[in-house]
């Protein structure tokens, strides 16, 4: 058994449903990109240009995303929820615009509500990263949302911004990539592998690689490919929650017995992983890549001004998440909790 990294496709399992994200954000005005960056970037040309705050907990790709503005951090907690007291001393007439992150699903309204009341006092525009939060909500209290959508189904590219204000006049600025995206073919190639034994694991793992590295350096702004665009018709968005609140739910049982618990957890959230902190991470993440196990890291930290944040740092090296996504179902979850077991025996 093999669980977690990139997507793989399997187009023999297609079908298409009305219930899909299309239809989740028709209530939204929405460009859909090759990525999140892409929104990001496609955002700049509308938020005003000045002081932007950010959470101390991000991704460095978001952070890069501003580059040109004022970069200024609030401080996150160890349970990944923001820092009223700091973000509310920081949050003056100076900021031009506010980053809120859901950190894996969890969802606080308690915060909303004072931050709208700061809002309407003080004019800045708030920006919700939804990447991790989507399917718990579409939105809170964002003016705008942008999602990389491409973490949360099998698409070779998927980014959105979305807004309940016109955004249509931003459509110039995006050239069109065309048909298909470069990381398809990665992704049909892991599903031959992992369905038909094809010997080309070393081949797919290094095109995801480079594809993420030319997202990296990728200056210009693109739509999504035609083909992700059609295939997103063909996910459901019920069955996604489903299964991934399933699997949570009985991973989170099962961990349980071995003292794991998760780091953010809301009774109503649809999980984007299974986030935990664990000491020595890099050697049980080690231990797991040898069973197959691939878990990923939000985020590895590298930023100048976060290496020196202690508690950014602290989460980030002790930070590790499970899959849950909708790929799998209780054998992979009950496998998981299985080698977690016999990593912790022999630890
Ligand atoms: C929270 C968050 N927002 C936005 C992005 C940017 O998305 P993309 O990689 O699709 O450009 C990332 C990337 O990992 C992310 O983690």
């Amino acid at each position: 058994m093999e669980v977690g990294s990139n997507y793989d496709l399997d187009i023999s399992q297609l079908y298409y449903t009305e219930d899909n994200i299309y239809r989740y954000l028709a209530n939204f005005n929405t460009i859909y990109t090759d990525s999140g960056r892409s929104a990001l970037k496609l955002l700049n040309r509308l938020i005003p240009c000045g002081k932007i705050l950010l959470p101390s907990y991000i991704c460095e790709s978001v952070i890069h995303s501003y580059d040109g503005f004022e970069i200024d951090f609030y401080q996150i907690t160890g349970d990944l929820d923001i820092d009223v007291n700091d973000l509310m001393n920081k949050l003056d007439e100076t900021v031009k615009v506010l980053y809120i992150m859901n950190y894996f699903g969890k969802v606080k309204k308690e915060l909303s509500d004072i931050l709208v009341e700061r809002r309407k006092e003080l004019g800045f525009v708030i920006i919700e990263d939804t990447t991790h939060s989507i399917l718990t909500r579409a939105c809170t209290i964002g003016d705008y949302c942008i999602c990389s959508i491409r973490k949360w189904f099998p698409i070779a590219d998927g980014g959105i911004l979305y807004t309940k204000e016109d955004i249509s006049m931003l459509k110039e600025n995006i050239c069109n990539r065309g048909g298909v995206f470069p990381s398809l073919d990665a992704m049909l190639l892991k599903h031959m592998y992992l369905k038909y034994h094809v010997d080309c694991n070393e081949l797919y793992r290094e095109m995801f690689y480079s594809v993420e590295k030319n997202f990296d350096k990728q200056n210009g702004i693109y739509f999504i490919s035609e083909f992700s665009k059609k295939l997103l018709k063909c996910f459901s968005i019920g069955e996604i929650m489903c299964k991934r609140k399933e699997n949570y739910l009985f991973l989170k049982e099962k961990l349980s017995n071995l003292g794991i618990a998760p780091i953010c957890f809301e009774e109503n959230m649809i999980p984007f992983t299974l986030p935990f902190y664990i000491k020595e991470r890099d050697i049980f993440r080690n231990k797991l890549i040898e069973n197959k196990i691939y878990c990923a890291v939000h985020w590895p930290i590298t930023n100048v001004h976060l290496r020196k944040n202690e508690i950014a740092l602290d989460i980030s090296k002790k930070i590790i998440s499970f899959p849950i996504d909708q790929r799998y179902n209780e054998s992979h979850m009950q496998y998981i909790y299985d080698i977690v077991k016999k990593c912790c025996i022999y630890s």
